[in-house]
C-alpha cells in the first residue's frame, strides 16, 4: 500500500485519480482550496485517508500547505495536479508554476513526483517571466521535472499530459478520454512496472509522447528555478 497526496483533488482529474487509487487499497491524502472544498471532497472519496487545505494561489498559503503535510510524515507519491487554466497571468503563474515548485521544495521527498503538464507546452515558451501563458506554464511543469531528473536522481520526477478530457476545465465538448486522462498519474504513482520507474518523462496515455525539446535546456531550467526561488523564498 501507498501513500499518496494529490492537489486539486476536490474535482476533475484530482478527484478520479484518487478515487482509482482509493479503490486499489491506497492510503490518499487529498488537497482542496478551502474548508467547504474539503469537506465537499471527503463527501465525494470517503475512503480518503484525510484532506489537507490551502490556497495554492496564496505563496503563505502553499508553504502552510507544505508543512501540514510534512506533519502527515512523507509521502510515497504526490500528485501535483491542481491547475487553472483560462485566467491571468498572476493566477497561472501561482497555481500552475510556483505552487507546484514550493510544494516540491518544501515536502518531505517523496520517492515518486508526478506534475500534470499539458500538450498545450508545446506552443510555451522557456525564458522566465512572470506573466506566463498556460502554455508557458505547463513547459515550466516540464522543465521543473527535467530539472529534478537532473537533480534529485533519488526520485522518479515525470510529466503527464492528460489529454483533452471533458472536466470542468476542459468542458463538456473535449474529445479525449476521460478514463486516460486519470490513469497514466495513477499508473506513475504506483506500478513497479519497468515504464512507470523512470524520470525526466512526459507521457502522454501511458507512453512517453513528443515534448518541446526546449524543456531540456539545462540553462532554461535553471533560469526557471531562479525565477521561483526569488518569487518563493524557497529552494531546491
Ligand atoms: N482537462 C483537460 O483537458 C486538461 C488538459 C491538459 C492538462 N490538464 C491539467 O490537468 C490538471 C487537472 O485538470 P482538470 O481538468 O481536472 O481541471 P479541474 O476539473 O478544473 O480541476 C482542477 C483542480 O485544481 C484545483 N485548484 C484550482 N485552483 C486552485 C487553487 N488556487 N488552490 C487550490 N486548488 C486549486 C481545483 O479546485 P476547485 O475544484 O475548488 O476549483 C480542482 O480541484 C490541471 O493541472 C490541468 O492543467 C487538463
Amino acid at each position: 500500500m501507498a501513500k499518496i497526496f494529490i492537489t486539486g483533488s476536490a474535482d476533475g482529474l484530482g478527484q478520479m485519480a484518487a478515487r482509482q487509487l482509493i479503490k486499489e487499497g491506497h492510503e490518499v491524502v487529498l488537497h482542496a482550496r478551502s474548508m467547504a472544498r474539503g469537506i465537499q471532497a471527503m463527501k465525494a472519496l470517503p475512503g480518503a485517508k484525510d484532506v489537507l487545505i490551502g490556497d495554492l494561489s496564496d505563496i503563505e498559503e502553499t508553504k502552510a500547505l507544505a508543512e501540514k503535510a510534512n506533519a502527515l510524515g512523507i509521502f510515497d507519491a504526490v500528485i501535483h495536479n491542481a491547475g487553472v487554466y483560462q485566467t491571468g497571468s498572476m493566477l497561472l503563474l501561482h497555481v500552475n508554476t510556483l505552487a507546484p515548485y514550493a510544494l516540491t521544495g518544501l515536502m518531505a521527498k517523496p520517492k515518486r513526483l508526478i506534475y500534470l503538464s499539458s500538450g498545450m507546452h508545446l506552443s510555451g515558451h522557456p525564458q522566465w517571466t512572470d506573466s506566463p501563458s498556460y502554455s508557458d506554464t505547463k513547459l515550466h511543469v516540464l522543465m521543473l521535472v527535467k530539472a529534478l531528473a537532473r537533480k534529485w536522481p533519488e526520485v522518479y520526477a515525470n510529466a503527464v499530459d492528460p489529454g483533452w478530457v471533458p472536466t470542468k476545465m476542459g468542458g463538456a465538448g473535449a474529445p479525449d478520454d476521460l478514463e486516460q486522462g486519470y490513469r497514466t498519474q495513477v499508473w506513475l504513482a504506483v506500478s513497479d512496472d519497468p515504464g512507470a520507474i523512470v524520470s525526466g518523462q512526459y507521457f502522454h496515455h501511458g507512453k512517453p509522447a513528443r515534448f518541446n525539446p526546449a524543456a531540456d535546456d539545462p540553462g532554461m531550467q535553471d533560469k526557471l528555478l531562479t525565477g521561483c526561488a526569488r518569487l518563493t523564498g524557497v529552494s531546491l
